[in-house]
């Protein structure tokens, strides 16, 4: 045909190339649909279902609905707590600055829209190469990976000033290294976890710690490395503990009670009769418990509880050691 088209073919070109454009609309990749006009988080789960199931187990998740969180506020009564548990979108603050409560859609508490919505009604990534025309309009921004996002909350009790301390924050490991782990997203793109593990999940927690204990020719010694949180253990919230305790066997094998050794832990603001004793980064406390005569064994343990005041079988036991030679 010498590259020209003969007049009477013309409208079945016309045609085929008709179908194929409709064709083409219906096999469109979703990456190609026309920008949203982002207004909830609900708009989020119906695409990221992965990224969303993760956050619907975390306590991002719950922070509005915790029932711990409920009766400590007085049903947020005290209006103080709604900011960081119901949060506007923080990138709307400059770093530094405290976070203000949202007046809609609260019980979605800490949702994508807190962390995710930019300035510019996009969604935020760190992602220098993001997808531009994916319905949600990624772009790129600096903050989303680093630490100041997360303090905009979570610095009330110092933990990022405890991180900046610690050796991690030496090696370049920021929170999203142990609490945001990469994973992979279907298609094998990286993704972050959103699960946010820590003091809820007993993996985490046992991860936080090492004991170690035994006897020696001064008698038996218990050691609590912080070995694997970047920040002070138990970390930042006030109302956590974590006991260390040992018991004894008799002559015959029968074992005592478990005895306190030693807590970690910083007390509340009118507990002034209390030190803080929490374990900073990559420190290691000892104590040496005294073996009753006779003793023909010995153990140590290491209890947490998310509230200073849980009695020891509602603690988790992330820890046990035999104290021998
Ligand atoms: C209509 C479907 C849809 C909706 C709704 C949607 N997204 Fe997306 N999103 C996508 C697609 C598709 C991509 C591109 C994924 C890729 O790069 O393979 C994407 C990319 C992203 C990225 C960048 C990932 C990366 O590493 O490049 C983020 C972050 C994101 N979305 C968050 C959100 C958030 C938060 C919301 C709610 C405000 C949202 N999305 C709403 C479909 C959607
Ligand atoms: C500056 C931000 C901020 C404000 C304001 C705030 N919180 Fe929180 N809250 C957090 C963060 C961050 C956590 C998670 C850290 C942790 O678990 O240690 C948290 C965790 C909690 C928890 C633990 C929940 C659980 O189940 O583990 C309780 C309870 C709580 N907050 C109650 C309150 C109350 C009551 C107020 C008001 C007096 C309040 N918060 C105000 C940021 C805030
Ligand atoms: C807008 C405020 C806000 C931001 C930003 C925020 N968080 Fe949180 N985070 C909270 C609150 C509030 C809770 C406690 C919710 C509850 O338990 O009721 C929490 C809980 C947590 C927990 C504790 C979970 C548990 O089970 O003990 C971890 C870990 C955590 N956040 C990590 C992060 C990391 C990492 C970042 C930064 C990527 C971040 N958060 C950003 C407000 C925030
Ligand atoms: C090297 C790993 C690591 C890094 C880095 C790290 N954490 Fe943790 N984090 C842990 C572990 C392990 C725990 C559980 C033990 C504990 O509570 O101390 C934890 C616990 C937490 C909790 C739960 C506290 C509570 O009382 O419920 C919060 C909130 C938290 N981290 C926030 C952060 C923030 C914010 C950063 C960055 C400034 C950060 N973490 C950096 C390992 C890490
Ligand atoms: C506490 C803050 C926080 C919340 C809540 C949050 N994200 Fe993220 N998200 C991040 C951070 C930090 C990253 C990692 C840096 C980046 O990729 O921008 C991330 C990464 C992502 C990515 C790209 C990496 C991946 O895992 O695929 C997507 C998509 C995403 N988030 C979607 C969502 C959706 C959907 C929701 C609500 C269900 C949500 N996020 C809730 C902070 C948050």
């Amino acid at each position: 045909m010498n590259g020209r088209l003969h007049l009477a073919a013309l409208p079945a070109v016309l045609l085929a190339a008709a179908g194929l454009a409709a064709l083409a609309l219906l096999l469109k990749p979703p990456s190609a649909q026309a920008p949203l006009r982002i207004v909830s988080s609900e708009q989020c789960l119906e695409c990221h279902s992965d990224v969303a199931a993760e956050w619907q187990a975390s306590h991002h998740a719950v922070a509005f609905t915790n029932p711990e969180v409920r009766k400590l506020s007085n049903d947020f009564a005290n209006q103080e707590c709604i900011a960081c548990h119901a949060p506007r979108p923080v990138l709307d603050f400059a770093p530094g600055e405290r976070v203000l409560a949202r007046q809609s859609n609260r019980g979605s508490g800490v949702d994508c829209l807190a962390c995710h919505l930019g300035p510019d009604g996009g969604v935020a990534t760190s992602n220098p190469r993001p997808l531009l025309d994916a319905p949600c309009r990624p772009r790129f921004e600096g903050r989303m990976a680093s630490v100041d996002h997360c303090a905009a909350c979570h610095n009330q009790h110092l933990t990022v000033e405890q991180w900046r301390a610690s050796p991690a924050e030496r090696r370049g490991e920021n929170c999203l290294h142990c609490h945001m782990p990469e994973t992979f997203r279907a298609g094998g793109r990286r993704g972050r976890d959103h699960s946010f593990r820590a003091s809820h999940d007993l993996a985490a927690l046992q991860s936080a710690v090492t004991l170690r204990g035994g006897l020696d020719p001064d008698g038996a010694w218990v050691e609590v490395e912080n070995s694997g949180a970047a920040h002070n253990f138990p970390t930042d919230e006030r109302s956590r503990a974590a006991d260390v305790q040992v018991r004894w066997a008799d002559a015959n094998g029968a074992w005592g009670e478990w005895q306190k050794l030693f807590r970690f832990r910083q007390p509340y603001r009118d507990e002034t009769h209390l030190v803080d004793t929490q374990l900073p980064a990559a420190q290691t406390w000892t104590g040496r418990p005294a073996a009753p005569q006779g003793a023909s064994a010995g153990e140590a343990r290491l209890l947490y509880r998310t509230n200073p005041y849980l009695p020891d079988d509602a603690a988790k036991e992330l820890h046990r050691v035999p104290l021998k030679p």
